[in-house]
């Protein structure tokens, strides 16, 4: 009896139909479980959820339940200490897990599938994964945030010029611009809370693609597992992915807001800007060129972006024209979203690491922030508010000043009030401090706004919600 056990734990589940042993080069592709035994964890939790559930319903016997818990549990812990030899020939976790059952438990691992199939056990384990990978997102992105604070601590009233289309437009705060990776990194979080949100309706039960005759409770399972629901269609449960391109996209958006970054701080970092520095720690040097020190890792984090769009339009790409219910073309979810979210995890310690080895070069922000006229818009908002002009008006005489200046080779600051009365002689010597670049920040009240009062104030308000 013993031998006969054994051979039949040898053989696939479908072997009284499938008669002959799969092509070893279906085996080769069809496996997954290279993949997909990083589910093992939620995999056995869902597993005891849904046998707890059986014997509750008296479709299993006590007896039958806690073996097979005690089966599960021992499972749990050859997988975690690496003791448990996984096999392709079973194909993925959820098969892998049942095999080994039969060899701890005998027959009674037979009872494990009642009223479920791989169709409804494979998004559960999914959805779950998703949901705790998303946690571990948030605690990186966390420190991140963190990390951002404290630059923005050190640097309120670090002064640099603002940019658009990378040319000097207005000054601002250093500070500012920490403080904008927060909300960047803030809302990313957002993004991926939203999305456990609406993934969080529990598709175990809906076994195939039709439901079950057996009477299970669903919302039992439901709430064992951490969901707010069971879901509502058993046809839609297996065909849906939507969580997953959720996951993806969001993956996809964050990589993008790094990458962004990164480029923002690679080009700060180029000897023309030489706006930062970047500690040993995090650049790189040239195998020919000695006196190289390149910031190597912003550019794999710039670089990255591109990984992690591919593998959001890859899965959009398997989805796309897929009829309803389950296909194997499917099965290459997780393999995607695993890639998407180590590379994500990956960046995310990278940027951490580089915003705890940056610092900013302050004499040379202050020097370029004081080029470029940038304070053309201080001067024409002056010009409103103390010589009752329309804002269309002021600019017309700013633009002239600036013209004047240039041809000068003059800054603004270094107009005399003479020079500057020839073009509008209302100005006074007080229109002089409006081209104080601290001054400038400083005017900058309005809520959002970079004005070092301001900065300060938002600085506390995010550490306080810490
Ligand atoms: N490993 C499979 C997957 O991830 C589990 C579902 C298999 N279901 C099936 N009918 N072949 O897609």
């Amino acid at each position: 009896v013993i031998i006969m056990a054994k051979n039949k734990n040898n053989q696939a589940i479908w072997n009284t139909r499938i008669k002959k042993k799969a092509s070893t080069l279906f085996e080769k592709v069809g496996s997954s479980i290279d993949i997909d035994k990083r589910l093992y964890k939620e995999d056995i939790l869902g597993s005891i959820a849904h046998v707890e559930m059986l014997f509750k319903q008296k479709i299993i016997s006590f007896k039958v339940k806690n073996k097979i818990i005690y089966g599960l549990q021992k499972i749990e812990k050859q997988i975690s200490k690496n003791n448990f030899e996984f096999n392709k020939k079973y194909e993925d976790i959820h098969m892998n897990i049942e095999k080994k059952l039969f060899q701890i438990i005998g027959d009674e691992a037979g009872y494990i599938h009642t009223a479920r199939s791989r169709n409804d056990q494979v998004i559960t384990d999914f959805k779950m994964w998703i949901r705790s990978a998303t946690k571990k997102i948030n605690t990186n992105l966390e420190k991140i945030v963190r990390s951002s604070i404290k630059l923005a601590e050190k640097n309120i009233e670090t002064v640099m010029p603002g940019f658009t289309h990378l040319k000097n437009a207005q000054p601002i705060s250093l500070a500012h611009y920490f403080m904008a990776y927060v909300e960047i990194f803030r809302r990313d979080q957002k993004r991926f809370i939203n999305n456990v949100e609406i993934l969080n309706e529990c598709p175990l039960g809906v076994a195939a693609l039709s439901g079950t005759s057996f009477n299970i409770d669903r919302y039992y399972t439901s709430k064992k597992l951490g969901f707010n629901n069971p879901t509502n269609n058993s046809i839609d449960t297996v065909s849906d992915r939507d969580f997953v391109l959720d996951f993806l996209y969001s993956v996809s958006v964050c990589s993008m807001h790094i990458s962004r970054i990164a480029e923002e701080l690679i080009i700060w970092y180029s000897d023309g800007f030489n706006l930062i520095h970047l500690s040993d720690k995090v650049v790189t040097g040239s195998s020919i060129m000695p006196q190289k020190k390149n910031p190597d890792l912003l550019e794999y984090l710039r670089g990255k972006s591109g990984i992690t769009f591919g593998n959001l339009f890859s899965m959009l790409t398997i989805l796309k024209g897929l009829p309803l219910s389950y296909f194997k073309d499917m099965q290459d979810d997780k393999e995607i979203v695993f890639r998407s979210h180590d590379t994500l995890i990956n960046c995310l310690n990278i940027l951490d690491e580089i915003l705890k080895n940056l610092s900013p070069n302050k004499k040379r922000m202050f020097e370029l922030a004081d080029t470029g006229y940038i304070t053309a818009t201080d001067l024409a908002d002056y010009l409103v508010k103390n010589h009752k002009m329309s804002f269309r008006n002021a600019y017309q005489k700013t633009a002239e000043i600036v013209n004047f200046a240039e041809k000068k080779k003059k800054k603004l600051k270094e107009l005399t009030i003479e020079e500057l009365k020839k073009i509008e002689p209302k100005l006074t010597h007080e229109v002089l401090k409006i081209f104080d670049l601290k001054n400038s920040i400083n005017s900058k009240k309005s809520y959002g706004g970079t004005s070092f009062e301001n900065v300060k104030k938002m600085i506390s308000n995010y550490k306080k919600k810490q």
